[in-house]
């Protein structure tokens, strides 16, 4: 009985379109069906100051970060901030155990210092535009899903090359609902892009994986670099380049944020699922995620032991454990969520609120049935995928055979060579037996086979330890492992090579485990199910739509440009614990623990907190604000964003959310939904009192009330 009364009041929540204020992430070119809500949540200002393709307008500070963060300029000199944890990959990349900018944090105190990362892109949206008509055209309804597509293929190349035609642009056009609507991006790739300034690691990722997806937090997640050109247009890098000069760069207020305060984040939100049915929940929530949850619990714990005991295996294996951490726990997280919610049982009520409603609608009627038998063909084979890439592929010894394995399937001669190259820049940095490799492959097979999952290997074995044993002895034998031998292979003729790979046990194994997991018969069951949902999905929105033509639906997030809005608001995450909005340096020092590497505080962050040496970024309490929560509705590819106040200026960098509500991407809920972002207030109070690097500071424009 409880629990029914539970299921009745959050069905509420969970109509099929946004039925609360906070939920959606919206398109800015059409942010004028927003603005009166916005308005009334608190902004001051237009939907034109945020999108406008004739004026300079806030979009043309919101920048694509990399392939997946979002980033902002912040001075008219092409400065740029986003999360330390996206600019994480180039600040390792260019630390040493002497140089250790990871650990130590970098500042660049002139022009010169600044390191160019190539590689690096930052995306400015030009101008966006529904291209739906152009795109569906020549589409008709009968047509099979692979005519359907080569259409719309041919015409996207059509429609974009003449939008770009003559310019220095590029184009990306994107489905929107499930293909029901289409949009183009005319795009500005910036090519050299270079690192300005990192907090130190116990600064920027403060807490570490410990904190990370929770609340409260005291992360310093920032970091800078800064974009340059030639005539202010995109050039690879060159001495010559200048910096550019943006058409737009956030204004900063000093004033911060309380609780209640309208807020907006404005970035690159990458994937979301709102609108599946109850399957793709329960596949998620109750089979996929528990199994990749243990198989990264192994590598954690190997990496981990690993990391702690030096500096140098410290940074070997930083950035890897931060992303396998990253969904580990984010995963944990979601499916708590989901039951919490009974999003399962949820869905199923929606879905039965279709299924009367569409009764008598033919083009309707059926899809709900036919979803549940595409579901239930994926799932006799979605394991597999999770297994490959979470379990063979989880070390990179198999990862290794799998390029020895290319250069099998594939003509192009150059493999061989790439991969020689590489071989060698692997070796610089891991040694020829690695035990923390090793035991992370032995293990994870065993996992696999324990759980009947690799039945290629019964074969050979009946237990565990003579499975182990046989791994071991493909481990050493391999060539993979033995750089001479290796080299040897890699620059033999062509006809020899390929013997001796398949010869190598390593490349044997890896071919059996893909041979098992993407059999043909796999493949093509797994594709067909998953192209009949994508087209069913197609059907099912268009008809929510017209079952609740009152209801607004947003698109699911597509790594596009999205407004959401909300605002900075605490919440109670557990019974008689309730979370307030903002954290301030005070919890450092709680959290502090010079024992625990996570929790280390730097000497000089200690000396300011002291003295309260706050200057102008304390609050009116005389604290210094760390980070705060709100809720906007944000996901994967946001951190970096700019988080934006009533009159659109910088209060703060998005960069994670609350574990309690990492179910965001597949149900929001407004009670335990919350982003969070670093307050603008301590990322300059780190640049311009813990780095004294004035110099950035005075390039940007601050204001206060
Ligand atoms: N959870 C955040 C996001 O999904 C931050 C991840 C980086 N931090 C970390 N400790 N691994 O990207
Ligand atoms: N931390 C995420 C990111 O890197 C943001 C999120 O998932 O909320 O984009």
């Amino acid at each position: 009985m409880r629990k029914l009364f539970a299921l009745i009041a959050t069905a509420m929540l969970l109509l099929p379109g946004v039925s609360h204020a906070d939920e959606g992430m919206w398109i800015p070119m059409l942010l004028g069906r927003n603005q009166a809500a916005m308005q009334k949540a608190g902004m001051h200002i237009t939907a034109q100051d945020i999108y406008d393709i004739n004026n300079a307008s806030l979009k043309d500070a919101v920048l694509l970060f990399g392939g997946g963060c979002t980033g902002e300029f912040v001075s008219d000199e092409g400065l740029v901030l986003t999360n330390h944890h996206c600019g994480y990959s180039y600040i390792v990349k260019h630390s040493t155990v002497e140089h250790d900018y990871l650990t130590n944090g970098f500042w660049a105190m002139t022009r010169e210092q600044e390191i160019p990362c190539p590689g690096l892109t930052v995306t400015r949206l030009v101008y966006m535009q529904d291209v739906t008509k152009e795109v569906l055209a020549g589409v008709e309804d009968g047509m099979s899903e692979s005519d359907r597509e080569k259409v719309i293929d041919k015409n996207i190349k059509a429609v974009g090359e003449k939008a770009i035609e003559g310019t220095h642009y590029r184009y990306v056009i994107k489905p929107f609902y499930y293909g029901n609507q289409y949009f183009m991006y005319v795009n500005e790739v910036f090519t050299d892009v270079r690192l300005v300034g990192a907090p130190p690691s116990n600064i920027g990722k403060f807490g570490g994986d410990t904190d990370n997806w929770m609340w409260p937090r005291h992360t310093g997640d920032f970091s800078m670099f800064r974009v340059y050109t030639a005539d202010n247009k995109p050039a690879d890098f060159s001495k010559d380049n200048t910096t550019y000069r943006p058409l737009k760069h956030l204004e900063i207020s000093l004033n911060g944020v309380e609780e209640g305060d309208f807020t907006f984040v404005f970035g690159y939100p990458g994937t979301t699922r709102r609108y599946v049915t109850h399957d793709y929940v329960d596949l998620a929530a109750n089979v996929e995620n528990p199994v990749r949850i243990e198989l990264r619990t192994i590598r954690l714990d190997h990496y981990n032991d690993a990391m702690r005991k030096s500096a140098a295996q410290r940074l070997k294996y930083a950035s890897k454990v931060a992303s396998i951490a990253n969904g580990w726990k984010k995963w944990q997280g979601e499916s708590l969520g989901i039951e919490r919610l009974h999003g399962v049982e949820q869905k199923i009520e929606q879905e039965e609120q279709f299924r009367k409603w569409a009764a008598n609608k033919p083009q309707y009627r059926d899809v709900l049935d036919q979803m549940e038998d595409n579901y239930a063909k994926l799932r006799e084979v979605s394991l597999e995928w999770t297994y490959f890439s979470e379990a063979v592929l989880a070390s990179d010894f198999m990862n290794r055979a799998m390029r020895l394995w290319r250069i099998l399937r594939n003509a192009d001669e150059t493999l061989a060579e790439k991969m020689l190259d590489d071989s060698r820049k692997y070796f610089e940095d891991f040694d020829q037996h690695s035990p923390v490799d090793e035991a992370i492959f032995v293990e994870t097979f065993i996992y696999m086979w324990e759980r009947g999952f690799a039945p290629y290997m019964n074969l050979k074995h009946s237990t565990d330890s003579e499975l182990e044993a046989t791994l071991k002895k493909i481990y050493a034998k391999s060539a993979l492992n033995n750089p001479k031998k290796l080299e040897k292979l890699l620059t033999m003729k062509r006809e020899k090579m390929l013997k001796a790979i398949t010869d190598d046990p390593a490349v044997d194994l890896f071919t059996q485990a893909y041979n098992y997991c993407y059999s043909d018969k796999k493949r093509e069951q797994y594709t067909t199910a998953n192209d009949n949902i994508q087209r069913l999905m197609r059907i099912y929105i268009k008809g929510m739509m017209e079952q609740y033509p009152d209801s607004n639906f947003f698109p699911d997030a597509n790594l596009t440009l999205r407004v959401t809005y909300g605002h900075v608001e605490g919440f109670k995450p557990k019974d008689a614990t309730y979370f307030t909005a903002y954290s301030t340096i005070d919890g450092i020092m709680e959290k502090e623990n010079p024992d625990v590497y996570d929790y280390r505080v730097e000497p000089r962050l200690k000396e300011l907190w002291k003295k309260k040496d706050y200057g102008h970024y304390a609050n009116k309490k005389g604290e210094l604000p760390v980070a705060f929560i709100a809720t906007n509705h944000t996901t994967g590819g946001n951190s970096g964003s700019p988080v934006l106040n009533a009159d659109g200026q910088l209060v703060g960098i998005n960069f994670d959310r609350c574990w309690e509500g990492t179910m965001s991407d597949l149900l929001f809920d407004p009670a335990y939904c919350r982003n969070i972002s670093l307050d603008i207030r301590y990322c300059l109070f780190i640049i311009d009192k813990y780095a004294g690097a004035h110099h950035l500071i005075d390039e940007m424009t601050l204001v206060q009330k």
